[in-house]
């Protein structure tokens, strides 16, 4: 049996693994000083058995032992614990072995003699990575619960705002307007409406506007009767008509002409449409969503869109934040695509290397969540590898203040730990602060400054 993860309160233990006592009391000085709790093992062996039987967060090993050597313990430790992160130590001129040990998967190296601030910053930023990828693995396990609506993937604040906002509008017959950038999942949102809407059994139909010249759309959204036009060889129903009862999503809505918005003006407030060339009204029940990813307000004032249809859709306006708005949602969008690709090429699972994470949390992805779906089903199918690594992303490392990015995630995820674990004690003890404090090891003082941040008391 495998031992599990400790309580969020309890401090970070590393395990240190060097055949010298010398670097082994080197460590526990510097790191003990940091607040760690410091275990040694003198050989591979001992680190082992240590392993077997105690959580641990890091480790760090020399890499020259007599006995099992650095590079096997550390091929060892991946099979036992994937996630967890090793750091290990090279001689001064042998960055050959550290070559080799990077690739074994090694989280980073640090080469003796050893400087106390590097120990200090790599440990730092590995049992950062540690405490991300952790929080990953307890998010997929409650992804079904509350990190998606449907299959749209989202645990971010303003996700989560927009899931919200539309189980609400999803009974009404309201026209809603969506804009976001390209790939934000405008059209899943628009199919997500439809299926929370009395309308799920009709169906949800969608065109491209800014595909067609204006002739055509209007032939194609509201039909034709034969003659009307050269090749208008029969009647056509148009897609009003086939979406009756349901859903139609005009994407694109931006790039039409003003004479086509008028028209669509029209069978917004009539709820009837005219077949080109015909001379009949016909009934319709279509709930219209428009999308684009043109900031309508700015055509709006240029005169290129028309400001009553503008109002008439944006009844209820829904704004799709960036991906790089909302990194937290990455990590489960990554699992989410993993998954996905797995699956539809009856692949084993695979999962994430945490340098790989890191680097798509980090990038600043002008294509939105279609373009991390793109680098991830390429990884899939590319890397034959059970772990995936950063360098089968094929990406660039990011030029934004990246630090920042990734501390932001592992901010919010330690917060929403955090929160979780203060209610539960909370709760357990009845609301007496006291024990509540008691139970989850900290001060009753900080245990207060908590619950005042995160709102759970006045
Ligand atoms: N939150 C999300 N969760 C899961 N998948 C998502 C999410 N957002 C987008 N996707 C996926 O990303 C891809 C792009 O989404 P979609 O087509 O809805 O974007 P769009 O905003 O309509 O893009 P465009 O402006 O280019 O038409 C789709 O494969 C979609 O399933
Ligand atoms: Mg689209």
């Amino acid at each position: 049996m495998s031992p599990s993860a400790p309580d969020q309160n309890t401090s970070d233990r590393i395990l240190v693994v060097d055949d010298e006592p010398n670097m082994l009391g080197l460590f526990k000085k510097v790191l003990g000083k940091g607040g760690y709790d410091v275990v040694t093992a003198f050989s591979g062996e001992e680190a082992i058995k240590k392993l077997e039987t105690g959580w641990f967060d890091l480790i760090i090993s020399d890499l020259k032992m007599p006995g099992l050597s650095g590079l096997e313990l550390l091929k060892k430790v991946k099979s036992m614990r994937p996630t967890l992160p090793c750091i290990v130590l090279t001689a001064h001129g042998t960055i050959d072995s550290a070559v080799a040990a990077m690739k074994a998967g090694a989280y980073d190296y640090l080469t003796k003699p050893i400087n106390n601030d590097e120990i200090t910053l790599t440990v730092k930023k590995a049992l950062d990575l540690h405490r991300l990828t952790r929080e990953v693995e307890r998010l997929r396990e409650k992804v079904g619960v509350e990190g998606a609506l449907g299959n749209i993937i989202g645990r971010s604040k303003p996700m989560q705002d927009l899931f919200r906002l539309i189980e609400r509008v999803a009974n009404s017959h309201t026209t809603i307007l969506i804009y976001g950038e390209s790939g934000t999942g405008k059209e899943l949102f628009a199919r997500a409406i439809h299926q929370q809407s009395p309308r799920r059994e009709r169906p949800f139909v969608a065109i491209d506007c800014g595909a067609l010249p204006e002739t055509l759309l209007e032939s194609e959204l509201f039909g034709h009767v034969r003659g009307s036009f050269t090749g208008a060889v029969s009647n056509k129903k148009g897609l009003f008509e086939e979406a009756d009862g349901g859903t139609l999503l005009l994407d694109e809505i931006g790039d039409t002409t003003p004479a086509f918005q008028s028209k669509l003006l029209r069978v917004l407030q009539e709820n009837e449409i005219r077949p080109v060339g015909g001379n009949k009204t016909i009934k319709v029940d279509v709930r219209v969503i428009a999308a684009t990813n043109k900031d309508l307000k700015k055509s709006v004032e240029k005169k290129s869109f028309r400001e009553d249809l503008y109002y008439r859709l944006a009844v209820v306006p829904i704004v799709i934040p960036p991906l790089r708005q909302r990194r937290e949602d990455i990590p489960l969008l990554a699992d989410h695509f993993i998954k996905k690709y797995c699956e539809r090429n009856r692949l084993e699972p695979k999962r994430i290397s945490p340098k790989a994470l890191r680097l798509l949390v980090e990038s600043p992805w002008p294509g939105n969540v279609r373009e991390l779906e793109n680098v991830i089903e390429r990884a899939v199918l590319m890397n034959p590898a059970t772990e995936i690594a950063a360098e089968a992303l094929f990406m660039e490392p990011s030029v934004e203040q990246p630090d920042d990015a990734l501390y932001k995630v592992i901010r919010t995820a330690t917060e929403t730990v955090e929160k979780e674990k203060i209610t539960e004690a909370t709760l357990k003890a009845k609301g007496n602060r006291s024990r509540a404090a008691k139970l989850l090891g900290i001060s009753r003082a900080t245990l207060y400054n908590k619950l005042k941040r995160y709102n759970l008391i006045e």
